[in-house]
């Protein structure tokens, strides 16, 4: 599509291969969704878009390259809600984790699950909560690192049973999930996107999901209201983020794209597969983007103050 204005290179965007940052692991549900993102985006663009995993840290690695990349629309960065917790999270980071960043638009919020390996001796919430209470920090509960989804679901699920479990960090819930699969941890509250077809083989148990209803993609699921945790509730916001100073008009034309790509109809019916949905498509530009990301960073802070638990 022809822009309204713009210098010339802004104009003739894209002129070659874009990457699009995760900073979480390879095959796990912020790739899975960038994947699909960036497949469609592409098309649209008449350009590859490469996904790139820079894991680490809750996702700060990742953003960090993103925030120090050039302005110039071929270094993205596809994140999620840890963007809104890391500004308070993290005391020491080598970028500016608020100004950073230019936003291109939402694209996804994803319901959550809490499960368990397979022979963990609880089939319901209420049970695996009384196997928690009484487990106590002899349970490891696998994340993947401070500010990511599964860390601040942690949180959440272990404040709502007032019990501490220990906590095992990986780059990524790709990894975190091949160990619950093996058995070498106990417990993850994970996205949709990357337990939905493990729950479906039956190679984890599953307690409930995050949402006040239930999901079309596992409808056999309770929620956590069901389960006698009204409380838990998370779900995961992802949007796109391009380094500060990249032009608008160059970030107009990404969010136009992403618009597009957010109702491709191969990435439509993976989402729903995996027990989300595209945003609608007035949440996929820049200036609701942002709202929204500063609103959340708002609504972190004294949650996260509270508990008192920083990365250092
Ligand atoms: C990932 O892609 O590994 C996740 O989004 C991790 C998480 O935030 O729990």
């Amino acid at each position: 599509a022809p822009l309204a204005a713009g210098p010339a290179a802004a104009q003739q965007f894209p002129g070659r291969t874009i990457t699009m940052i995760v900073p979480f692991a390879a095959g796990g549900p912020t790739d899975t969704v960038a994947r699909l993102v960036a497949e469609a985006m592409g098309r649209e663009l008449g350009q590859t878009v490469v996904v790139e995993n820079a894991g680490g840290a809750g996702g700060t690695i990742g953003a960090q390259r993103v925030a120090n990349a050039r302005p110039d629309g071929y270094t993205l960065l596809l994140h999620h809600i840890g963007m809104a917790t890391a500004p308070t999270l993290y005391r020491r980071l080598a970028y500016d984790p608020v100004n950073g960043f230019e936003t291109v638009g939402l694209v996804t919020e994803v319901p959550m699950t809490l499960v368990a390996r397979k022979d963990f001796p609880a089939n319901t919430l209420q049970e695996a909560v009384a196997v928690i209470r009484r487990e106590k920090d002899k349970l490891n509960y696998a994340n993947a690192g401070i500010g990511a989804a599964s860390h601040l679901c942690g949180l959440l699920l272990m404040k709502s049973v007032d019990t501490a479990m220990t906590t095992v960090p990986f780059r990524g819930t790709a990894p975190a999930m091949q160990e619950l699969l093996s058995g070498r941890v106990d417990l993850l509250c994970d996205q949709t996107t990357n337990t939905t077809e493990q729950i479906k083989a039956g190679e984890v148990k599953v307690f409930t999901v995050t949402t006040p209803e239930r999901l079309a993609a596992l409808p056999d699921v309770p929620t956590s209201t069901e389960g006698g945790l009204p409380d838990f509730q998370v779900s995961v916001w992802h949007g796109l983020y391009a380094p500060k100073g990249t032009p608008a008009a160059v970030t107009q034309r990404l969010s136009q794209a992403l618009q597009v790509a957010l109702r491709d109809p191969r990435l439509v019916s993976r989402f729903a597969e995996l027990g989300t949905t595209p945003v609608a498509q007035e949440r996929a530009t820049p200036e609701a983007h942002r709202q929204f990301w500063m609103a959340d960073i708002a609504k972190w802070k004294p949650i996260i103050q509270a508990a008192g638990q920083y990365a250092d």
